[in-house]
């Protein structure tokens, strides 16, 4: 038996008398017009106007709405991915022969995007140490196009002296974007700073939950939102309404996660301090962290997520050890969600080299995101694992 087919008017499920708390999702690539002339007005460059699935759905807009207020900018895009962020504002900004200065402590997905992607299409690519700035010049010379920043440095956590960075991209006529994903947008407002776009991956504290990878940029100005936007189309990135349902759900409750994490990430972080073994704790609350002062002048928040350092002397089967004796910290990828997680980074890898050229005698790195879970289990875990790992 097949299927009757559908008449042009049959019921699309809407309810003018029904209501939830979360808006619908609309899933559809197929976007249905009244009339002819309707459908021949149709344009992928309008914002507002409702022309295929992949260029956006009442669903996604709602979200886009949603992002765009809570970091304070005019307009956001979702993206497929926070990583998708960074392609997208290159492609955007840059041309064959320009200069994109990325900081040395960053994302590292945007970092090897730049020196692989961008390179390969002819794009100049400089790294920058933002914890130095007598080295910008030499950097992030004149003519830079664009400037990256990522603030809390994504392992290291260090947070550069924002102000006197902006104003340093601006005097050599970069545009400069910033990966604000630590902050989820609460608590850093890029655009108060001058910052031309900010990225969220809100794969992170937005979902919540470690189910979902998307991500979103957002800005002010109609000019560059324009050139990202048209970016994102070439790209072929849409974004499903399924997707974008999960962030929108989690979206109400991300002020109150992100707050119970951060009380849970400052009473772990302090646990490690002045530990034996333990070189630094990197939380950007903590004095002992490289720009503290310029996280209390920016930021009204830290995140539940920070790094130690530990000795050279503490050697990788003791962080193994550790590591794998965690029975609350599984190990894995990304942060932000309900479930806490440990990630080490081996003596060798390239974030404990630098913070050896930088002259801190530190061997494994390691990063713990604080999730929900009752900090008195967290606490206990890590004190049984760490001894047991550390008695060997
Ligand atoms: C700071 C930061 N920015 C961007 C990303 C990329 O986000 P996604 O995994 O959604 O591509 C990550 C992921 O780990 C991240 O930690």
């Amino acid at each position: 038996m097949t299927q009757p087919p559908a008449s042009r008017d049959d019921a699309r499920g809407a309810s003018a008398t029904f209501r939830a708390v979360l808006p619908p999702v609309h899933r559809a690539a197929t976007v249905l017009f009244d009339d002819v002339d309707a459908m021949r007005r149709h344009d992928w460059r309008s914002r507002e106007a409702f022309v295929y699935g992949r260029e956006g759905t009442p669903t996604t807009r709602e979200l886009e709405k949603q992002l765009a207020e809570t970091e304070g900018a005019r307009h956001a895009l979702v993206l497929p991915s926070g990583l998708a962020g960074y392609s997208v504002v290159a492609l955007a900004l840059l041309q064959p022969g320009e200069l994109i200065a990325m900081p040395v402590n960053g994302y590292g997905g945007g970092g090897q995007m730049a020196d692989v992607l961008l390179r390969r299409l002819g794009i100049e690519v400089s790294v920058y140490e933002p914890t130095q700035p007598d080295t910008w010049a030499e950097n992030i010379p004149a003519g830079t196009r664009l400037v990256w920043i990522e603030a809390p440095g994504s392992i290291t956590m260090e947070v550069p002296d924002l102000t006197r960075l902006v104003a340093h991209a601006r005097s050599v006529g970069a545009h400069v974007a910033i990966d604000n994903t630590y902050s989820a947008g609460l608590h850093l407002k890029p655009f108060d700073l001058g910052i031309d776009v900010s990225l969220q991956a809100l794969t992170k504290f937005q979902s919540g939950a470690s189910d979902v990878t998307l991500g979103s940029l957002s800005c002010v100005n109609e000019g560059l939102l324009t050139r990202l936007h048209e970016t994102r189309h070439f790209l072929g990135m849409g974004v499903s309404a399924d997707d974008a349902y999960l962030v929108l759900r989690g979206l109400p409750t991300m002020w109150l996660r992100y707050e119970q994490s951060a009380r849970s990430g400052e009473q772990l972080a302090a646990w490690f301090r002045g530990r034996p073994g333990v070189q630094r704790v990197l939380h950007p609350a903590f004095e002992e962290c490289p720009g503290h002062a310029h996280w209390k002048a920016h930021f009204t928040a830290a995140a539940g997520l920070f790094s130690v350092t530990l000795h050279e002397s503490v050697d990788e089967a003791r962080v193994k050890a550790f590591v794998e004796g965690l029975r609350h910290f599984p190990l894995g990828m990304s942060w932000g969600g309900h479930s806490s997680l440990a990630l080490p980074y081996a003596a060798t890898h390239n974030a404990a080299q630098r913070l050896r050229r930088l002259g801190e005698p530190v061997g494994a790195i390691i990063r713990f995101w604080v999730g929900l879970e009752p900090v008195e289990a967290l606490l206990e875990d890590i004190a049984q694992a760490w001894g047991a790992a550390m008695n060997r």
